[in-house]
């Protein structure tokens, strides 16, 4: 694109509050917000497309794409509507532009680059796990340092030291699956419907999570990095036994065997994500930790943490449940922090797969 005009960012020095129009769509859901000075939730739209993929047990890129293009422009009408606001009172739009499928961020991303250019407001690219991060701090102004955060979403699973909305800085990550790309498998392997975080949390409701030892994998002594993708393994062969020979076994197993499964599974799965917080907690000192990610609306991991941070004495923050998975509030309110801090792209933005 062309060179623009000066941008008119200087629009909202004469006024208060500032308006960014958050823009999501990694993933499979195409999402919009409007938030007023990062924490005003004016609006928020979400278009799941959940119910498109659960045929075939996980997202189909091309297919996640094509509902992106036919969404994207309704949804952001909807955010403006919602927020009962017109454009001309928009400040700024941001993007999460990285990590994710290439194939859907850029529907975001060209987007955002459009109506950036048509209003001549300044352009924000937003990196989608730190946005994680930043909606566990929707509902509060401050927090007290040090802090660490766990983000744990179908495609991450990592620990930041996190030093400030700008400046995360990286302590360990999955090495192979993520937490809620477990989840989804497992559901999978028992049958359960995509996505396979609710589903193994509806599921295990009724089991006893004692009742399968599943492995815990911790990696080295002082690993910060995760792995799941053995624990996946472990209930493919409890399953199915270890010659695979069981195909069929599942469909012969009892409500309360499946729940069972479940249970046990969602219990290896949290209590490896809690050691690697207190790890990291440890390390770091920490007085506070910020739960982000799909994974996050899980109600054993909100609890489990929450009690290991009573214990280590630090704050838990953690978002509302309609906030963990994805969505563009996360994404404006994120975007507040780089408006104050002139962090704006140009229009010759990218969408980035890895972070
Ligand atoms: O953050 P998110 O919405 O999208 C990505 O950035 O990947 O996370 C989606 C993941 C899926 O794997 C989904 O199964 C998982 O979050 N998830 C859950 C729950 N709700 C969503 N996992 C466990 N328990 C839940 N209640
Ligand atoms: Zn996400």
């Amino acid at each position: 694109m062309g060179k623009r005009k000066k941008i008119r960012a200087t629009r909202a020095e004469s006024r208060a509050t500032i308006n960014v129009l958050g823009i999501e769509t990694s993933c499979d859901e195409t999402a919009a917000a409007v938030v007023a000075d990062g924490r005003d939730i004016l609006s928020s739209v979400v278009a799941s497309q959940s119910e498109l993929h659960a045929q075939y047990g996980g997202v189909v890129p091309e297919i996640a794409s094509r509902a992106h293009i036919e969404n994207i422009y309704p949804v952001i009408s909807q955010a403006l509507e919602k927020a009962k606001i017109t454009k001309d009172q928009i400040d700024a739009i941001a993007v999460a532009n990285q990590p994710g499928l290439t194939v859907a961020l850029i529907v975001g991303v060209t987007a955002a680059k459009t109506l950036a250019f048509a209003w001549n407001i300044p352009l924000i690219a937003i990196n989608h796990l730190h946005a994680h991060m930043q909606s566990a701090l929707l509902e509060h102004g401050s927090i007290e340092m040090p802090a660490v955060a766990l983000i744990v979403s179908g495609g991450h699973t990592s620990l930041y030291d996190y030093h400030s909305p700008l400046e995360p800085e990286l302590l360990g990550s999955t090495i192979d699956d993520a937490a809620g790309e477990a989840f989804d498998k497992v559901a999978m392997i028992l049958g359960l419907p995509y996505p396979g975080g609710p589903s193994i949390e509806n599921a295990a409701k009724g089991g006893n999570s004692d009742a399968v030892n599943f492995p815990r994998s911790l990696l080295e002594k002082d690993s910060l990095d995760f792995s799941f993708s053995g624990i996946k393994t472990a209930v493919l062969y409890h399953c199915q036994g270890q010659d695979m020979k069981g195909q069929n076994r599942i469909a012969s197993m009892s409500k309360k065997q499946i729940a069972d499964i479940a249970a046990s599974f969602q219990k290896a799965v949290v209590d490896v994500l809690i050691e690697k917080t207190k790890r990291a907690v440890k390390k770091t000192a920490a007085k506070t930790v910020l739960l982000g990610g799909g994974v996050a609306a899980n109600s054993l991991l909100r609890e489990s943490l929450k009690d290991k941070c009573d214990e280590l004495h630090c704050k838990l923050l953690i978002a509302e449940k309609r906030y963990c998975t994805d969505n563009a509030v996360m994404v404006a309110s994120l975007a507040y922090h780089k408006y104050k801090a002139g962090l704006f792209a140009d229009l010759s933005l990218e969408p980035l797969a890895s972070a």
